[in-house]
C-alpha cells in the first residue's frame, strides 16, 4: 500500500524559517517545501539540508522554490516570510510592509493548500495572524499564532537556570499577545509538580517574569542585527508535531477567540489544544484580579495594534 508523507511547507527561508525545515526535518515529520521570493536562497539552503540527511540519518526531501505550486496540498504551512525591525523603522512601517507580505503570501497559501493548518510567525505576530486568518478565510481552527511556546520557554528555561533542575521538570506558560505587555503566570508554574510561589521569592520571580518580557529584545541587543530564531523555530515545530502527530498537546498559542476571555475576533495567546484538526479547544483559565488586569491590559495593546492594521490601506 502506498504511505503518503506529510508535507509542511515553510515560507520564508530567512533565520527562523530556515531553522523550522532544519528540526521539521531533523524530526522526520514529513517532505519539507521551503519557499522565499529569493528562489536562489530557497534552493540553496533547502538542497544544502537535504544533503545533511545522509549525515543526519532522517528520511524527509527538501526542496527549495519561489512558486507556490510546489507547496500543493500541504498539510502544514509555518509563515516566518517578512522583515525583523530595522534601525529607524517604526513599528508601523513593519505592520505596513509585513501585512502585505502576509496576504500576498497567504493568497499563495489559500490557492494551493486549502485544507493546511497555517501556523503564523512574522510580527508583530497578532496582528499579522489575524491578516493571515482574512486573507487565508479559513476555520479559526486552522490558523494559529506562534508566541505564546516562545515566551513559555523563555520562562521556562529562566526557571530552571535559577532553581538549578532540569528544564524537562519545570512548567510554566504566558497568555496574552506577543509583546511588553504579555502576562506570564507564576501562580501555574510548577518545579516536579512543586508551585513555584513555594520554591522562589517574590522578587526573584519577579525579576525572571521581566526577563521573560523582555527576552525578545535581549536577543536582538546581542545580536544587533536581527532577532531570535533557534528558540521561535523549535516552538513553531512543536506546533507543528503536535498537529502533525496529533498529539494533542495543550500549548500556548494565539487563537482567534470567540467570546473566550470575554474577546471576539482578536488573535490572542491563550492556552490551547493541537492536534489533527488543528486548534482543536481554547481552555480558559480561572485568573484571579492581579492575572485579570493583565490580561486585560495585553487584549488592549492587540486591540489597538489591530485597529492601526484596518487604518492602513493595503
Ligand atoms: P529574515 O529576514 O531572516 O527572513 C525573512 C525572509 O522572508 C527573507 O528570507 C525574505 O526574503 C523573505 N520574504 C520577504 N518577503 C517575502 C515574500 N513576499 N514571500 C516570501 N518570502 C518573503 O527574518 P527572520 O529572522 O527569519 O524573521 C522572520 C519573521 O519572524 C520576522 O517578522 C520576525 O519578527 C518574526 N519572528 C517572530 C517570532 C514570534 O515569536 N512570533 C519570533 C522570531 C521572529
Ligand atoms: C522574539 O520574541 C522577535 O518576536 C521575536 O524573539
Amino acid at each position: 500500500m502506498e504511505h503518503k508523507r506529510k508535507k509542511i511547507s515553510v515560507i520564508g527561508a530567512g533565520f527562523v524559517g530556515s531553522t523550522c525545515a532544519h528540526w521539521a526535518a531533523a524530526k522526520e515529520l514529513g517532505d519539507v517545501v521551503l519557499v522565499d521570493i529569493n528562489e536562489g536562497v530557497a534552493k540553496g539552503k533547502a538542497l544544502d539540508l537535504y544533503e545533511a540527511s545522509p549525515v543526519e540519518n532522517f528520511d524527509a526531501r527538501v526542496m527549495g522554490t519561489s512558486n507556490y505550486k510546489d507547496t500543493a496540498g500541504s498539510d502544514v504551512v509555518i509563515i516566518t516570510a517578512g522583515l525583523p525591525r530595522k534601525p529607524g523603522m517604526s513599528r508601523d512601517d513593519l505592520l505596513a510592509t509585513n501585512a502585505k507580505i502576509m496576504r500576498e503570501v497567504c493568497t499563495g497559501v489559500r490557492e494551493h493548500s486549502p485544507q493546511a493548518v497555517a501556523i503564523i510567525v512574522s510580527n508583530p505576530l497578532d496582528a499579522m495572524a489575524f491578516v493571515a486568518k482574512e486573507v487565508l478565510n479559513f476555520p479559526r481552527e486552522r490558523v494559529i499564532g506562534m508566541a505564546g511556546v516562545l515566551d513559555s520557554a523563555r520562562f521556562r528555561s529562566f526557571i530552571a537556570e535559577e532553581c538549578q533542575v532540569s528544564i524537562r521538570d519545570v512548567q510554566a506558560f504566558v497568555l496574552g499577545g506577543h509583546g511588553d505587555t504579555m502576562v506570564p503566570m507564576p501562580r501555574h508554574c510548577s518545579v516536579g509538580g512543586v508551585p513555584l510561589t513555594e520554591i522562589l521569592s517574590k522578587e526573584k520571580i519577579e525579576s525572571l517574569v521581566q526577563r521573560t518580557r523582555n527576552g525578545g529584545a535581549e536577543i536582538v541587543n546581542l545580536l544587533k542585527t536581527g532577532s531570535a530564531y533557534y528558540a521561535p523555530a523549535a516552538s513553531a515545530v512543536q506546533m507543528a508535531e503536535s498537529i502533525l502527530r496529533d498529539q494533542k498537546r495543550i500549548l500556548p498559542c494565539a487563537a482567534l477567540l470567540d467570546g473566550e476571555y470575554g474577546v471576539k475576533d482578536l488573535f490572542i495567546g491563550v492556552l490551547c489544544k493541537l492536534g489533527g484538526r488543528g486548534m482543536e479547544k481554547v481552555y480558559e483559565v480561572e485568573l484571579n484580579e492581579v492575572e485579570k488586569a493583565g490580561l486585560q491590559h495585553s487584549i488592549g495593546a492587540v486591540k489597538e495594534l489591530v485597529q492601526a492594521l484596518k487604518k492602513l490601506s493595503l
